[in-house]
């Protein structure tokens, strides 16, 4: 289990899908920013899925600010999770965000760190768990600290790819893991949640009605993370951040003005 530390969970709520892109969008360049200023360097790792690809889109776009407010060149792109399929594939993340994202930025290749979904499974967490120890040069028992994490979230209440009641929920001794997800039938490569918490920053994004009730458990229901996967993420920084459409946030206070919504969990 995360650190029992107190969290506070500041969630934005943003009229629509698109909305919540473009605010998604605005923390990913002003994150990248502040980490190439304060360290030479950003290195963020993203989520797969349908949700942050709209947000890409937006980071790519030339007539749009944050495509020239983002520091590319410094910029280190990695994978939250991956799904076990070449980097070619329908399902594929990476291919997601070489599409909507990488194709369209000069982002440097040898920056792109994608996870190998066409190896075997163990094989590709392996390797991208030396991949980590190399680009962030660690200690053997050193965690990696991205500058950002950017999470997704299931409607059954899974991040990344820690889906509930698979393996992966209890692995805190690696840094990447094949997990097998039963409800799928199929492999899939993640991060670990301790990881995740790790991060100077993590934030949830998330949109559409079919989230709300999930979103509610999970933020604001009884701790039970084997059966809510994202409850395990609890940020060392004490602070995490959701980036949500009005309907996807419809069961949490409602939020005045232009601050955003405030939850504190212990
Ligand atoms: C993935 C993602 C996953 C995603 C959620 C939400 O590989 O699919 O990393 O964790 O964030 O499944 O997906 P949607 O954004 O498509 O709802």
């Amino acid at each position: 289990m995360p650190t029992e530390k107190k969290l506070r969970i500041e969630y934005w709520i943003e009229d629509d899908a698109a909305g919540a892109a473009n605010r998604a969008a605005q923390i990913i360049a002003d994150t990248a920013r502040a980490a190439v200023e304060e360290r030479g360097r950003a290195r963020i790792a993203v989520s797969g899925g349908s949700t942050p690809e709209a947000a890409f889109r937006l980071l790519a776009k030339l007539e749009l600010p944050w495509r020239r407010q983002t520091p590319w060149e410094q910029l280190e792109l990695f994978w939250v999770d991956e799904r076990c399929v070449p980097p070619d594939h329908a399902e594929s993340n990476y291919r997601m965000t070489r599409d909507a994202l990488l194709d369209r930025v000069p982002i440097a290749i040898e920056n792109v760190h994608r996870m190998e979904g066409e190896l075997k499974p163990e094989l590709a967490a392996a390797r991208y768990e030396q991949l980590l120890r190399r680009e962030f040069e660690l200690q053997p028992d050193e965690l990696p600290r991205f500058d950002l994490v950017a999470l997704g979230m299931g409607e059954d209440g899974h991040t990344a790819s820690l889906f509930p009641g698979t393996a992966a929920l209890a692995e805190t001794g690696r840094l990447a893991v094949a997990n097998h997800i039963a409800q799928k039938d199929a492999w899939r490569l993640t991060l670990a949640w301790p990881v995740l918490n790790r991060a100077r920053q993590v934030f949830f994004l998330i949109a559409g009605a079919a989230k709300a009730e999930i979103i509610r458990e999970v933020f604001l229901g009884e701790r039970a993370p084997e059966r809510l996967p994202s409850q395990l993420i609890w940020p060392e920084s004490g602070l995490l951040t959701l980036v949500l459409d009005r309907a996807a946030a419809a069961q949490l206070p409602a939020v005045a003005g232009a601050e955003p919504g405030v939850l504190e969990r212990e």
